[in-house]
């Protein structure tokens, strides 16, 4: 079996001195399928430069990395511009409170940043999360339910792509029967905000974002009246109680694109890369054997194909970071995957080894005020989906090559579109 992933990855020669500004293009098919070779020559030739193409410094050591994920005073999140529609486009689109610019948390600065922070903190800490694990284990059976008799199927399609969203709507507390259609309103942000559309369509998902919002309003005060276990039912108690301080464009963000947008692709990504590289190395059963084992292999994978390409910082100050100057305004590419490959942090960066003793020094989850809100809820998610699935699909292996599919439809996301795995149905 050929791992088709960054463990091929070679370090071209010197040649590449110069021409790295140039040849850096994430979303170019080479480097779609392998990544590596380009940063790592970054990183030893020109660690920091100017890429026309993303019209972005890029950074690529890990310690670089590091200092400005850890630097809220002089780099900004506030990275999105207002979005520009036709006047008819943009009438309907102001009816609601999604946009991606200043949206919640990943896209705000202290002061505001830190205020909503403190408000959700406490629903994803490590012992809230664990209390939702019994769930998780009914949608993960659930979904299993549905196709282990068929012997082979694309993962994505039976169990990665729906298992994270159900997770996150459990836990938002959208009933069961409303998933679906949470999910086809919920599309519409994607639509609207990610590539250019004809106005016909644009009117068509701002219209479709106006009933969102009025869906998760009705959640609210469905709540509001009737508490049950679930997170909006504690956020808007202790909104009304005046425990916390959140307006209700805050919370509405929140619940509606917030949490299901951060909570979905990323953790079909890492599911599916863990069990590839899992299978790719022969480790599968061993992992199962040992949930310690397992604990590592997440970690190392979320290190090795954590599928978070890079973060993007907007400098508010001129910043010199080697011999670079980076000018004020400029917007900064931070290579996640080049950090997470530097050879000054990681020996053999290129293996994926589940029994590495730093493997959780990556920045897949980020680094810093920003570090990711549901990282406890990720590494679960992940886990559990891992041990039922090798409960439940005896001598699981990987499909005909090729079995894995990557692509990338911006610079800061490397997907996993498909991965086909057989096994023994009975
Ligand atoms: C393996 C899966 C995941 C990965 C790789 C991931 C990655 C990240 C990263 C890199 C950041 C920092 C962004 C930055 O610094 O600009 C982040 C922030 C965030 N993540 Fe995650 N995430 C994952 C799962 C989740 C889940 C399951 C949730 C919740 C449902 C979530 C919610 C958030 C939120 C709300 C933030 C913003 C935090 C803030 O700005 O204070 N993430 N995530």
């Amino acid at each position: 079996m050929t791992d088709m992933s960054y463990a091929e990855a070679t370090v071209p020669g010197a040649c590449l001195r110069a021409g790295i500004a140039q040849d850096f293009n994430p979303l170019s098919p080479e480097q779609i399928q392998n990544p590596l070779p380009i940063l790592s020559a970054a990183r030893d030739q020109e660690p920091v430069f100017f890429s026309s193409q993303l019209n972005a410094w890029v950074v690529t050591r890990h310690d670089d990395i590091h200092a400005i994920l850890k630097d809220g005073e002089r780099f900004s999140s506030a990275i999105f511009p207002a979005p520009e529609f036709p006047p008819e486009v943009a009438a309907v689109a102001s009816q609601t409170f999604f946009n991606p610019e200043g949206m919640v948390l990943s896209a705000v600065d202290p002061p505001h940043q830190t205020r909503q922070r403190a408000a959700v903190n406490k629903a994803f800490s490590a012992r809230r999360v664990a209390s939702h694990e019994p769930r998780i284990h009914q949608i993960a059976n659930e979904l299993i339910d549905r196709f282990a008799g068929r012997g082979s199927a694309d993962l994505i399609e039976v169990f990665a792509y729906p298992f994270p969203l159900a997770v996150i709507f459990s836990m938002i507390g959208i009933p069961q029967a409303d998933w679906a259609r949470a999910q086809a309103l919920c599309d519409n942000y994607f639509a609207l905000f990610g590539q250019p559309l004809p106005p016909e369509q644009q009117l068509r998902h701002a219209q479709g974002l106006v009933e969102y919002q009025e869906f998760i309003l009705a959640l609210i005060e469905e709540r509001r009246r009737e508490p049950q276990d679930d997170f909006t039912s504690d956020l808007i108690q202790a909104v009304d109680a005046g425990q916390i301080d959140l307006s209700i464009k805050e919370i509405v963000q929140l619940l509606g694109v917030a949490l299901p947008i951060a909570g979905h692709d990323t953790v079909i990504n890492v599911l599916c890369a863990a069990l590839y590289h899992l299978l790719c190395h022969g480790l599968w059963e061993r992992v199962l054997a040992d949930p310690e084992l397992m604990r590592q292999a997440v970690e190392e994978t979320l290190r090795h194909d954590g599928s978070v390409t890079a973060l993007m910082r907007i400098a508010k100050q001129p910043i010199t970071i080697r011999d670079v100057t980076i000018p004020a305004g400029a917007h900064v590419y931070l290579s996640v995957v080049s950090a997470n490959h530097d050879e000054r942090v990681f020996a053999q960066p290129e293996c994926f080894d589940p029994a590495r003793s730093n493997a959780s020094n990556h920045f897949t989850l980020g680094r810093g005020i920003h570090y990711c809100l549901g990282a406890p809820l990720a590494r679960l998610e992940v886990q559990v989906a891992l041990s039922l699935l090798g409960q439940r699909l005896p001598n699981l292996r990987l499909g005909p090559e090729p079995c894995i599919e990557y692509s990338a439809v911006d610079p800061f996301v490397r997907s996993i579109k498909r991965l086909d795995l057989v096994w023994d149905a009975r």
